[in-house]
């Protein structure tokens, strides 16, 4: 090794959680915070000799991260590095750059949704050689390392300039800065019919696309503009800023409400759609209507086959536990096999690399397939531009046919940020004590069939993990789930996901919170969200 060694740490508290480590981002910048953790990850997964891929969603901090992480690989023996250029990778792209290269796998710097700057949030993630995120057994190995490490090794050589794409030397390490577009765009195009899309566009066809200041700019003004024609201006806020220029880039309703009112106005375009900080989510809005993420995997899962990708069929569904039940219908009109995972991406991975599932989607506006072993928002929104395109139906009227076909299922999640931690898990403990007296009793006029705290067995590898969420089932097709977020940064948020299946087109047009106000009620009288916490109203609805 060359480099010298630095004593500190360690430091309590770098547990990663649903999705790697998230801390403030002054907490991540302090002094051999970020060393520590990555000396972690390196140690845990023995990287001597690896190649790693690299790059982040631009966010504050991450430019110099990336030149700490450099010679830290470099000290640590890394063998070659692929790094984004100015250190930008979207999420999926840098899934991509990890399996396109046999890399052994890569760090990715983001906290996703969360706001960035100096005062908003900074993350680390390692993910493995399939390109996606480590499974649990990994990040229990690099928290372990976490709490017995002494110190980190770093080289005294600078790292490369990573403004220039090119072959580079870091001690006897190579770092290879590649263009963070080119090899997801090439990806794309192979799994969508482009001339079809393209088409459309010249037809006339407009849409609105927020990349919320965040990484997905470069990536859709090279897509939808360029390759695809879609009218210069149809990407929103395309330049990456450390800040995001002060948005929150989460694509939902609330945080993405400039996009929103655009769909919702009388002169709206055809079609809307947001990605998230690092560009693996993404939000789909048709012209008047709102897709929530449950019902977008369904209808994605419905018609995929319209892509050229997917034009031989899907092997199976997964979604995770708290997304609506709309995807398991779709699975089994086509009669393959339907998964339901917990919260966290990582969880698909087996389901992907075992040839089980095709898509995969979560409640919490991700989707993707397995092109990639993260979810991804461009790809969400090219195969609802290759549907639309190729069935040459509204997004309106596509939602229809899908109700008709499979009924509706309305659903809607409800957060209560920023809790006092011992005020969120007296709800949870409170419902949790009471789940096993549950089946069986009457609540408003329905009978709960099943309450559990939902723990899943993965088919694939036989690993287990509990206490991934509390579900309440009722006999009319209501269903509420209560658990607690992992993602977030202060204090605790809980999130309550509420369903209500209806196969009586009569209720189609109903607008959610009404349709799901009997299981809200419920959800209400059995959890006590109000009684505990004192919060009379969700901070955030999707
Ligand atoms: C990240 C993960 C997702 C997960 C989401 C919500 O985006 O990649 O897989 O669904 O966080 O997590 P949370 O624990 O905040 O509900
Ligand atoms: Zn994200």
């Amino acid at each position: 090794m060359t480099g010298i060694f630095i004593t500190a740490g360690p430091f309590d508290g770098q547990k990663p959680g649903t999705s790697g480590l998230r801390k403030k981002t002054a907490q991540f910048s302090a002094p051999h915070y970020l060393e520590c953790f990555v000396q972690a990850t390196l140690s845990a997964v023995g990287a001597k000799g690896k190649t790693l891929v690299l790059g982040g969603d631009g966010r504050a901090f991450g430019a110099e991260a990336a030149a700490i992480i450099l010679r830290m690989a470099a000290a640590n023996g890394v063998a070659r590095v692929i790094v984004g250029r100015n250190a930008l990778l979207s999420t999926p792209a840098a899934s991509h750059l990890i399996r396109l290269h046999g890399a052994d796998g890569g760090i990715i710097l983001s906290a996703s949704h969360n706001p960035g700057g100096m005062d908003g949030d900074f993350g680390v993630k390692y993910n493995i050689a399939n390109g996606g995120p480590a499974p649990e057994g990994v990040t229990a190995a690099i928290h372990a390392e976490t709490l017995r490490l002494s110190g980190y090794h770093i080289t005294a050589t600078p790292a490369p300039d990573l403004s220039q794409d090119g072959s580079y030397s870091l001690d006897a390490m190579a770092v290879e800065v590649v263009d963070p577009v080119s090899d997801y765009a090439a990806l794309m195009e192979s799994l969508f019919d482009f001339p079809a899309i393209r088409a459309m566009f010249a037809r006339g066809f407009r849409m609105k696309f927020d990349a919320m200041c965040a990484v997905t700019g470069p990536y859709a003004t090279e897509i939808l503009e360029r390759r695809l024609g879609a009218a210069a201006g149809s990407v929103m806020h395309g330049t990456p800023l450390p800040d995001f220029g002060g948005m929150h880039p989460d694509p939902n309703p609330t945080w993405a409400a400039d996009l929103y009112g655009q769909l919702m106005a009388p002169d709206a375009p055809d079609f809307g759609a947001a990605s998230d900080g690092d560009g693996d989510r993404n939000m789909v809005v048709g012209r008047g209507i709102y897709v929530n993420p449950s019902d977008s995997l369904a209808v994605l899962a419905a018609n995929a086959h319209l892509a050229p990708g997917y034009a031989g069929g899907l092997k199976g569904i997964a979604r995770s536990m708290p997304t609506s039940t709309a995807a398991d219908r779709v699975a089994a009109a086509l009669g393959i096999e339907a998964h339901e995972t917990p919260t966290g991406w990582k969880f698909f991975g087996n389901l992907l690399d075992a040839g089980r599932v095709t898509i995969c989607g979560e409640e919490s506006f991700g989707t993707g397939s397995d092109h990639v072993r993260e979810k991804d928002g461009l790809w969400a929104v090219l195969l609802w531009l290759n549907i639309l395109a190729a069935t040459g139906r509204s997004v309106a009227e596509l939602m229809q046919d899908h109700w008709q076909k499979f009924g509706r299922t309305f659903y809607s999640r409800h957060d209560f940020e920023a809790l006092p931690v011992a005020s969120a898990e007296a709800v949870m403990t409170a419902l949790r004590d009471r789940l096993a007296t549950l089946p069986g009793t009457l609540v408003g006029n329905t009978q709960v069939t099943l309450a559990d705290d939902f723990a899943y067995h993965d088919p694939v590898d036989g690993s287990e993990s509990r206490n991934q969420g509390l579900r309440v089932v009722f006999a009319n097709g209501a269903r509420f789930v209560l658990r607690l977020s992992g993602t977030g940064t202060e204090g605790a948020t809980l999130r309550l996901y509420l369903e209500q299946h209806s196969d009586t087109p009569a209720d189609f047009a109903r607008d959610p919170q009404e349709a799901l106000s009997a299981v809200i009620a419920a959800a209400e009288g059995l959890a006590q969200i109000s009684g505990i916490t004192g919060r009379v109203a969700p901070d955030v609805v999707t």
